[in-house]
Formats: structure tokens, C-alpha cells, sequence
């Protein structure tokens, strides 16, 4: 297991037998570095092999194919051979990783091999989110390659979780120059490879409808999603899949990447005429530019990658393993987190001190855990068009003050959270009086505005202290336990008056890092804070994100029936316990559908659970149903926070039911959550397959008699009760029998 470099005697120019490959438990990765010029190519992924010199695929042993041997036709060389990290402009005509503007006003870059190391465990990014792990539970490569015409120095990086079938990539690069370099393009990870007449997953959206799944067959040309909203979005996830025709949840080999970062994303897979597929993912390069002066490094973001030939359901699992013990870091990160009642749903912008304890009296009589006030209790925060950047407390709303408020919220045996959106400036605020210039804005243009706000320009230092300072002044102020960090608009209209022209294309990108700046300073200085990150719902839902927060606001669409299509996007990739799920009153605030109290909670105990709506108001009836969801949620958050998710139907496919299944790691232990969205006439139980268990343990489902073995309700199936009406549910809780 772990990485393994194969230097085969005296370096031979013919053959390609400089090769690393990278193990894990049930994959291979498989690099080797051919002819003079060290070009590092692409050679294998996918279950793991015996032979590590399989270099033979790169095709180097074919004499006219290498350019020592037929420098007349390096160009085809160039753009056929299968590059790790292919450059730009020297012959490859398809879209490479790496883009620059040299000092002559040039574009071409390519990079050869120098030398490499191998070490145990994994070195941190600076100043950026990543993946972590211990000495004995990663081994990581690093590859330095060159450009001596640019006179660039290029460090790929290379960890292998051996336990997880996972391989994450970044990309370091120095200007060893004399001169001014711009970026205009830093990809993170590229696979060159086969085209296995793939199809491709992605994930698409909107506001309230993030994350649906897409399954598309590729074809000649290029495809992305991407972002240039100065966040992942509603609308696109930094994130996609080729797998086999015929990859089902359970069986075919699939390739994912996703990437570890919160702003402008592209992922694009490219078929060429050789029915290759090159697959990239990193920065967007579009409005990215980036000055390295001399002896200046630039850190690109970090790609994960995995392969599985257990279909997508494998991708998944290692997903959520990886982001469990590799990327989720604090106190919350492996504990049960406290059921709170937000009252924005409930109250919105009309709620003061009395109103909120009314809630938190019922709230925590009923199990409540935490009170969650949300957005307008700050300056003259009664509507969505003001006060941003004013974070002082609005007393004539919280009367006797925060820490009254939060002491009588204590006093009921709740803790106590807060909302925030330190990102942003409403142009009718005191701050934006006082410093119009903090906005992001264009020079001579009128910065457009959404949701009536603008955005800070935390590229500035001084900007970036001002909101640390007013967020953490409040939580230094009163015993707050939780955070929602939101964000309720995306970037646009570019520019900073404190960096020069030449440097405004780095905005994005010092954004971001700006960003991770202010929440490692938070998660620092507030180590036992749970911090939820949110952006109008779920358009700042990524990995970067979930290196600070263990949790993140889904969507702002709260109804049981939307939420199973979003919900069920968001865990192909995230674990379950990073997915904020609330119950909340109906008719729902987003689509005006009714659906039982019942769903609503089965659908919410799939995430973080909690709830949204005036629990003062709501019937009786639903009211005396909450101490019994809380009581599911206690019994069963350690296993669907901890266990394997298995998808087991979609409605968004079937388009009746929906139905997923936690199985505990020691597989004693299964959760399977079944709802009927829509009834249909005349059949009497629906079978379903379940999956997961041990085929030698019995199982008793909670309630009934009989147990039966794994295998036979893996592969002979389990009958669902017949439930009448449409948006039923129902838990089956199986326990192993010794
Ligand atoms: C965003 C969030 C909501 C709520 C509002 C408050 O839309 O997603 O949950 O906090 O902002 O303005």
C-alpha cells in the first residue's frame, strides 16, 4: 500500500519506466515519466493492480511516437499523449491545466520532471482547506517539474489515503524567474484517459432546488459546470463523475472528482479524436490572473479524487468516510449535535425578546436543545434591505439585551445561537456611510446590488478585522454556543480600490482566502462554537467550507417532498451529518404544499434535524409529535451520523417513492427510511432490496416478530408496509439478533 516509485536501472529514453503508483486498499494510480524531455504522463486508475509497469500504455515503445525519436511530428506527441498535468500553447491543442502571460507577453508552458519525494502523512495548504491525516494513515508524492524557458517551478502533490480509496491532488508553483509571471489558469488535477463510452453525473440547481442529480452520456467536445459567482452556487457543483453505461448504485466502475474550495470552479471533461476523455478540475480561469513576482508562490486548491468499481454507491462511502475522519475537524465533528429551533421561518424580521422566549418556554418542554435567532436582531434590521455591516444589538428589539436574552434562553436548560452574514454591506447601513468604499465595486460602474445588499471587500486587511472583530465582540458578549455564518448574494461587478491594476484579476481568489482566513480566526478563537455555514440556503455547500464548519444549511426549501431530491444530490457526495435539515410548518414557505408532520420529521432526521417554525402556533396535534421525533433523533443520530448510506430507490427516477438505508460500520445495525410521495392504486406492499448487511446476521426489524437473515432481505427483499395517501413514510429499524 502507499506510493511506490519504480526508477528501473539507468534512465532508458525508450522505455517509460520511471513510474510511480499510488495504492490504496482497491485502486491503483499509475504515473511514469517518458523520453527526454521527462514528461510526466498519465497511465492508469482504476482497480488496483499487481504489474506496477504497465507504462507500455503510454504507447512509448511505438518509435515514432516519441518526440526523441521523431521530433518532426512532436506536435502530435504533444496532443495525444495521455499528460498528468498538461500545459499550454507547445502542441497540446486541448485545454490543459496551467495558463500564463510571461514578461515577452507569451502563452506557452509545459512542464517536465525534475525529481520527487515520497514521505508519510500530509502537508497542510497553506492558508486553504484540505484533507488531513496522520503519518500512518497517508503517504504523499511530490513531483517537481519545470518550465526553464519560463523558469517556473511546478510542485505537484500527490496524497494517498491507503484506507480510503481516495487520492487528493494540489498544485504548488514558484516563480524561480527574474520576472513578472501572470497565472491565468491553475488547474488542480487532470485525468487523461480512456474513453470508456462514459456517462457523466453532475450536480444542478437553483435557489431552493440545489443539487439535483443530472446522468448524461458524453460525447465529442468539451462540457463544464463551473462558477463564477465567487461561490460553488445554486446552480453548479465543483464536482462530477464519469461512470459506465451500465453503473448502478451498486455495481460499475466510476471516476468522481470534487474540489476542495469555495469560489469560482470549473470541472470540465473533454472527448477528443483519439476517444480520449480529459477530465480537469480547479480555478475558474475566466477573470482569474494571477502576478507572481520573483521568488512569489502560488497554492492551488486541492481535487479530490476516487475511483470505484462498485458503482456509485462506492463513490459515495469513500466520500463520506474521507470528509469524516480527513476533513471535518472541531468538537461537533463527531457528536451528536443539538436539536435547535431556528425562528426564521417562524417570525422572520418581526420578533423581539418576548417572542423568542414564548418559542424557546415551548421549544425546550418539548426537547428543544438550542434556540437559533436568525437574521434582523442588529442596527435597523426589520426588512432584507438594510443594516448589513451593522452588527450592533437592535435593544428595542432584544429588550434588557443579548446577554439577558441568552441567560433567560440558558436559564430553560437551551443553548443559544446566532445568525450573521459578516460578508456583506447593505448601502443603507451606517458602515456603508461611513466607508463606501468597503463594497466590491468597479470604479465609475454602480455596483449592481442583490437582495438590496453588496458585498465587503475582504481582500482589504482592514475590512476583514472589522468583521472578525464585530462577530467576535458579539459572541465574547454572551454565552452563544452556535453560529449560522450566511451569505446571501454571489460576487460580481469586480474590483478593489486597494489592489493595482494588474493584481484585480487575483480578487476572487483573495476573497476566498479571505474567507477561510476570518472562519479559522473564529473556529481559533471559539474552538467549542458549532458553526454552521449557510448561503441562501445551500449555494456555499463545498469541502473548503467543511474544513471549518462541520454542518451546512441544505436549502432554504424546507418542504419534505423537494427536500428528497436535494437531499439525495447533496449525500452522493456529503456525509449525512454535514446536511442541516429542519422540520417546518406548512403550507411550506417555498412551494405551498401540505404534507404530514410525521414526513417532515423523517425526512429532517436524515441531517442535522432540528426546527423552523413558531412552535407556539402550529396544531396540538403536531405540537405533541415533536418529543417523539426527538426521541428518533436521539436514537438514531449516531448511526446515521456514523454509518454507510445506501441508496436503495429515487423518487426523482421512480417518480413515486424515495427509500435509503444507514447501515452501522459493524453492520448490527440499520436504519431505512421509506416515503411514498405519491400513492398509486391497487398493489398491496412494495418490495424493496435492501442492502449492506452481513448475509450471515439475522435481522429483526423494531416491532415485529420474525428476524431474518442479511441475505435474505438483501437479495429476496423486505416488504413495505401499504400505506394510504400521498407524502407517507415510514422508519424500519433493524437490529441484529445474536
Ligand atoms: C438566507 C438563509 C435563511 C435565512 C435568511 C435570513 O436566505 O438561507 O435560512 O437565514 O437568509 O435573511
Amino acid at each position: 500500500m502507499g506510493i511506490k516509485h519504480y526508477d528501473c536501472g539507468p534512465q532508458n529514453i525508450h522505455s517509460a519506466k520511471r513510474i510511480f503508483k499510488l495504492d490504496t486498499q482497491n485502486t491503483s494510480y499509475i504515473m511514469a515519466v517518458v523520453d527526454n524531455d521527462n514528461f510526466l504522463g498519465h497511465v492508469y486508475y482504476g482497480s488496483k493492480l499487481k504489474d506496477y509497469d504497465v507504462a507500455y500504455l503510454l504507447r512509448t515503445n511505438e518509435a515514432p511516437f516519441v518526440p526523441s525519436q521523431n521530433e518532426r511530428d512532436r506536435s502530435s506527441f504533444m496532443d495525444s499523449f495521455p499528460a498528468e498535468y498538461p500545459g499550454h500553447g507547445v502542441g497540446d491543442c486541448r485545454d490543459g491545466c496551467i495558463g500564463v502571460l510571461s514578461q515577452g507577453g507569451h502563452r506557452g508552458v509545459n512542464l517536465s520532471v525534475v525529481s520527487h519525494k515520497i514521505y508519510d502523512g500530509k502537508p497542510e495548504l497553506t492558508g486553504l482547506p484540505a484533507t488531513f491525516g496522520r503519518q500512518r494513515e497517508c503517504t504523499t508524492l511530490e513531483i517537481e517539474c519545470a518550465d526553464a524557458a519560463l523558469g517556473m517551478e511546478v510542485t505537484l502533490l500527490y496524497t494517498v489515503f491507503e484506507n480510503v480509496d481516495a487520492v487528493t491532488r494540489s498544485v504548488h508553483i514558484k516563480n524561480a524567474s527574474r520576472q513578472d509571471i501572470y497565472l491565468t489558469k491553475v488547474l488542480s488535477a487532470c485525468l487523461d484517459m480512456d474513453n470508456k463510452d462514459f456517462d457523466r453525473m453532475t450536480l444542478h440547481g437553483s435557489w431552493a432546488r440545489e443539487r439535483h442529480i443530472q446522468r448524461q452520456k458524453i460525447g465529442y467536445g468539451k462540457y463544464a459546470v463551473s462558477s463564477l459567482r465567487g461561490e460553488p452556487g445554486h446552480q453548479e457543483h465543483p464536482f462530477m463523475a464519469l461512470m459506465t453505461e451500465e453503473t448502478t448504485q451498486d455495481v460499475g466502475e466510476v471516476y468522481a472528482v470534487h474540489f476542495v474550495y469555495s469560489g469560482n470552479f470549473i470541472v470540465q471533461e473533454e472527448v477528443n479524436q483519439f476517444d480520449s476523455v480529459r477530465l480537469t478540475v480547479g480555478i475558474n480561469p475566466d477573470d482569474f490572473c494571477w502576478k507572481l513576482a520573483p521568488e512569489e508562490c502560488f497554492q492551488a486548491p486541492e481535487a479530490v479524487l476516487t475511483y470505484s468499481e462498485n458503482g456509485i454507491g462506492g463513490m459515495t462511502r469513500t466520500f463520506h468516510d474521507l470528509y469524516r475522519n480527513h476533513l471535518i475537524r472541531g468538537e461537533y465533528r463527531d457528536k451528536k449535535r443539538p436539536v435547535l429551533i431556528n425562528n426564521w421561518e417562524a417570525t422572520y424580521f418581526d420578533f423581539n425578546t418576548d417572542k423568542l422566549i414564548a418559542i424557546a418556554k415551548q421549544a425546550t418542554g418539548l426537547g428543544i436543545e438550542m434556540l437559533v435567532m436568525d437574521d434582523g436582531w442588529f442596527g435597523n434590521r426589520d426588512s432584507d434591505n438594510r443594516a448589513l455591516g451593522d452588527w450592533q444589538v437592535n435593544e428595542e428589539k432584544i429588550k434588557g439585551g443579548l446577554n439577558f436574552l441568552v441567560e433567560e434562553v440558558n436559564k430553560l436548560g437551551m443553548k443559544f445561537g446566532i445568525w450573521f452574514e459578516p460578508e456583506m454591506i447593505s448601502p443603507d447601513s451606517d458602515l456603508y456611510r461611513s466607508h463606501p468604499d468597503w463594497a466590491i465595486a468597479i470604479p465609475g460602474r454602480k455596483a449592481s446590488l442583490a437582495r438590496n445588499q453588496l458585498v465587503l471587500d475582504l481582500t482589504r486587511k482592514e475590512v476583514r478585522d472589522y468583521v472578525y472583530e464585530c462577530v467576535a465582540k458579539i459572541l465574547r458578549s454572551a454565552n452563544i454556543e452556535y453560529v449560522k455564518w450566511d451569505m446571501n448574494r454571489p460576487l460580481s461587478d469586480i474590483g478593489s480600490v486597494s489592489l493595482p491594476a494588474d493584481r484585480q484579476g487575483e480578487i476572487y481568489h483573495r476573497y476566498v482566502l479571505a474567507l477561510y482566513e476570518l472562519q479559522d480566526r473564529l473556529v481559533k478563537e471559539f474552538p467549542y462554537l458549532l458553526l454552521e455555514n449557510c448561503s441562501g440556503g445551500g449555494a456555499r455547500f463545498d469541502p473548503g467550507m467543511l474544513y471549518y464548519s462541520p454542518q451546512i444549511w441544505c436549502s432554504d426549501d424546507t418542504d419534505a417532498v423537494e427536500r428528497l431530491a436535494i437531499q439525495e444530490g447533496t449525500a452522493l457526495i456529503y456525509p449525512l451529518s454535514t446536511m442541516g435539515a429542519h422540520v417546518s410548518d406548512c403550507p411550506n414557505h417555498t412551494v405551498g404544499r401540505t404534507t404530514p408532520f410525521e414526513t417532515r420529521g423523517y425526512v429532517a432526521l436524515t441531517g442535522t434535524f432540528g426546527y423552523e417554525l413558531d412552535v407556539t402556533k402550529i396544531a396540538q396535534e403536531e405540537r405533541n409529535m415533536i418529543p417523539e421525533q426527538i426521541s428518533m433523533y436521539h436514537k438514531y443520530n449516531d448511526l446515521i451520523r456514523c454509518g454507510d448510506y445506501y441508496r436503495i430507490a429515487s423518487y426523482g427516477e421512480n417518480h413515486l417513492y424515495d427509500c435509503y438505508e444507514v447501515v452501522s460500520k459493524d453492520k448490527k445495525e440499520a436504519l431505512v427510511t421509506y416515503i411514498q410521495v405519491l400513492n398509486c392504486p391497487n398493489y398491496h406492499s412494495r418490495r424493496i432490496y435492501l442492502k449492506g448487511l452481513d448475509p450471515h446476521m439475522k435481522y429483526r426489524i423494531e416491532g415485529e416478530k420474525e428476524a431474518y437473515y442479511g441475505d435474505t432481505l438483501m437479495k429476496a427483499g423486505f416488504q413495505t408496509e401499504k400505506l394510504w395517501g400521498d407524502f407517507k413514510g415510514r422508519l424500519y429499524h433493524l437490529k441484529a439478533i445474536l
